[in-house]
């Protein structure tokens, strides 16, 4: 996924770009550009590489002039080398454009405007934007009227997920977003007589964090809408359009501290994420209750529920299956986003739709930013199906959280690192608060649970950290790692082993413990590292003997538990819990396990290869 980021004001606006791109970087990166106007004359610098990189390569926060556009790209078309670096700009030298997302029928519009003269440098989809801004029949100039009639021609020709911003040599910014975020902070912001809009300065991003450090009022643009920024006798003024003329826009308050966002002490946004769960499982257990009894209602009157994500947010939706079972005796279908489409059968889900009580099918979407294609899409269809769609995001102002009927907030705060720590036991943790909710509302008191002091819980296993590290250093060369475990701890062995893939790069597979004699154990050799993850619970017994089994086949065993046993090469000690509570609670050894071998293996635990933090694209 892409990252944009545009400034316009009184300030220079490079080193603001530059450093609005450091803070988006976890959403991907391999290529890095900036354009900026000065003396009416559009600069552009761009090279393969992170922000750092080619910032001291090209000196982008040197360049000049107080507007300016920039991009972090993460390549869906066209390999990575700087030619396909954004930004692109127009034959004519007068527009460049950064862009988020996949224009999905570039390549009949690239025909189109090379028939009629326009050379293409690159081989992005991106670039059409620039060429078509340039060729549309009401050219990209001054008057109100004509700037915003050739943006929405330009939008009602592209299709596909996109958001982008362009430069124009006057030192115009225009716009427009469909499906990909795009939000416009503004300082300073006041309305005119008319309702118009007007700010000392703006900026234009794909993420609040990129300009949180500045300002906190933002206007999130929603899906078809379109924006002009220009120079105006009160300073800036920020039109906003869709296809049915100009738009009144309201000023948000956002809610996030800029000193959420800084490492602190830490080395890395993953490690000091980690150590915030003494703090976010709380928070997110304890929000306010009024959202979570409309939730619990929504629930309760449903015929059927089905939970979606993806990645941990999937394994988050697979501990709802779990809790539902065990707290509330309520069943529910578990679908992997990216496998909606597929694994959906219209037939069974019409049948559904057309129930005569209650409110029919629910649909409760988790996801961390809210932004997951994947998980967009799946609601999408979902809802034509008849489904109301509940969900739970960390960023209320997220796309997800605006398409859904009853959303809730897991309230753990930004979360940089692309691997999900934090956010996916702040997940875990509303899900136990909405299950017990709802057992209430059943009258199965019986089932209340404490949720203890979970800030203590935590703090004993980051105690332990010193110890994790030294295990990592132990098994870092291991060519595979296995994690075993039983009932709701084969979730967070799942959980696990996509942590130790993300963040360590080592292959790592959760098995089901009782499986093992039935194929895996033949993987099983002195050479096999092989994590039991065993609390003192119903499972801990059957445990014992699946340790055996791989134990005496030679393998390396590291217990995540709270009891010691000989049958462990090293433990990594959990506190001892409410049994039902154990999975908050050892997922996060394994965390710490992933992101230490990461430190011991040269990888990026902030930046891991490949991966961007949201999937915005399929
Ligand atoms: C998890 O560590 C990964 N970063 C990834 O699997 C992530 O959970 C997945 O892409 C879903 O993201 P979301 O929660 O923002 O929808």
């Amino acid at each position: 996924m892409c990252s944009i980021i545009a400034y316009k004001g009184y300030r220079d606006a490079a080193p603001l770009i530059v450093r609005g791109l450091s803070m988006m970087e976890y959403r991907g990166y391999d290529s890095v550009g900036l354009a900026t106007v000065h003396n009416s004359r559009l600069v552009v610098r761009k090279g393969v590489g992170n922000v750092g990189h080619v910032n001291a390569r090209l000196n982008l926060d040197g360049m000049y002039g107080s507007v300016g556009i920039g991009h972090t790209r993460w390549a869906t078309h066209g390999v990575v080398n700087d030619i396909n670096a954004h930004p692109h700009v127009s034959c004519d030298g007068r527009v460049a454009v950064v862009h988020n997302g996949i224009v999905e029928n570039h390549v009949e519009l690239r025909s189109m405007l090379t028939t009629r003269g326009h050379i293409f440098r690159s081989e992005t989809d991106s670039e059409v934007i620039a060429h078509l801004l340039e060729y549309l029949p009401t050219p990209v100039v001054y008057d109100g009227n004509s700037i915003s009639k050739a943006l929405l021609d330009l939008t009602s020709m592209l299709s596909g997920s996109y958001s982008f911003v362009a430069l124009v040599h006057d030192g115009t910014l225009v716009g427009a977003r469909n499906h990909e975020p795009l939000i416009i902070g503004l300082g300073n912001p006041r309305k005119g007589r008319d309702g118009m809009l007007f700010a000392d300065e703006c900026f234009i991003a794909s993420d609040v964090l990129a300009f949180i450090g500045h300002t906190d009022k933002a206007v999130f643009l929603a899906d078809g809408e379109a924006f002009i920024v220009r120079e105006a006798q009160k300073g800036l003024s920020i039109e906003v359009y869709d296809r049915h003329g100009k738009v009144a826009k309201d000023v948000t308050q956002v809610a996030w501290e800029f000193a959420d966002i800084d490492k602190g002490r830490f080395a890395h946004y993953t490690i000091k994420e980690i150590h915030e769960q003494r703090d976010t499982i709380s928070r997110a257990f304890s929000i306010e209750g009024s959202r979570v009894h409309e939730v619990v209602r929504t629930l309760l009157a449903s015929r059927r529920i089905v939970v979606t994500g993806s990645g941990s947010s999937y394994h988050a939706a697979l501990m709802a299956k779990h809790l539902l079972s065990r707290i509330c005796m309520v069943g529910c279908d578990v679908v992997v986003a990216s496998e909606f489409l597929y694994s959906m059968d219209t037939h069974y889900v019409d049948d559904d739709s057309n129930c005569d009580h209650g409110v029919g099918p629910v649909l409760l979407a988790v996801s961390q930013s809210g932004e997951t294609a994947d998980v967009l899409d799946a609601v999408r269809m979902a809802r034509s199906k008849g489904f109301r769609i509940l969900s739970l995001v960390n960023s209320p102002l997220s796309t997800l959280a605006r398409e859904s009927d009853l959303f809730l907030s897991i309230n753990a705060g930004p979360e940089i690192g692309v691997a999900a720590t934090k956010s996916f036991t702040a997940q875990v943790a509303l899900l136990y608060r909405i299950c017990m909710e709802m057992a209430k509302a059943m009258g199965r008191s019986t089932m209340e649970i404490d949720i203890g002091n979970p800030s203590m819980h935590v703090g004993s296993i980051l105690e332990g950290e010193e110890h994790i590290a030294s295990t990592a250093e132990r098994i870092k060369d291991a060519s595979s790692v296995y994690i075993i475990a039983k009932g709701i701890h084969h979730v967070i062995a799942l959980e696990g082993a996509l942590k130790l893939k993300e963040l360590a790069y080592v292959h790592a597979e959760a098995i089901h413990a009782g499986e093992l004699k039935h194929g895996p154990l033949a993987l099983i050799d002195g050479k096999s590292v092989v994590i039991a993850l065993n609390p003192m619970d119903q499972t801990y017994r059957d445990m014992l003997t699946s340790v055996h089994e791989v134990k005496s086949r030679g393998a390396y065993i590291i217990g995540i538990s709270d009891a010691e046993s000989s049958l462990y090469d090293t433990i990594l000690a959990i506190p001892g819990v409410e049994p039902l509570l154990y999975p908050l609670y050892e997922v996060i050894p394994l965390q710490l396990l992933a992101y230490h071998m990461a430190l011991k293996r040269d990888c990026n635990p902030d930046y891991p290869r490949n991966l961007a933090k949201s999937v915005t694209v399929k």
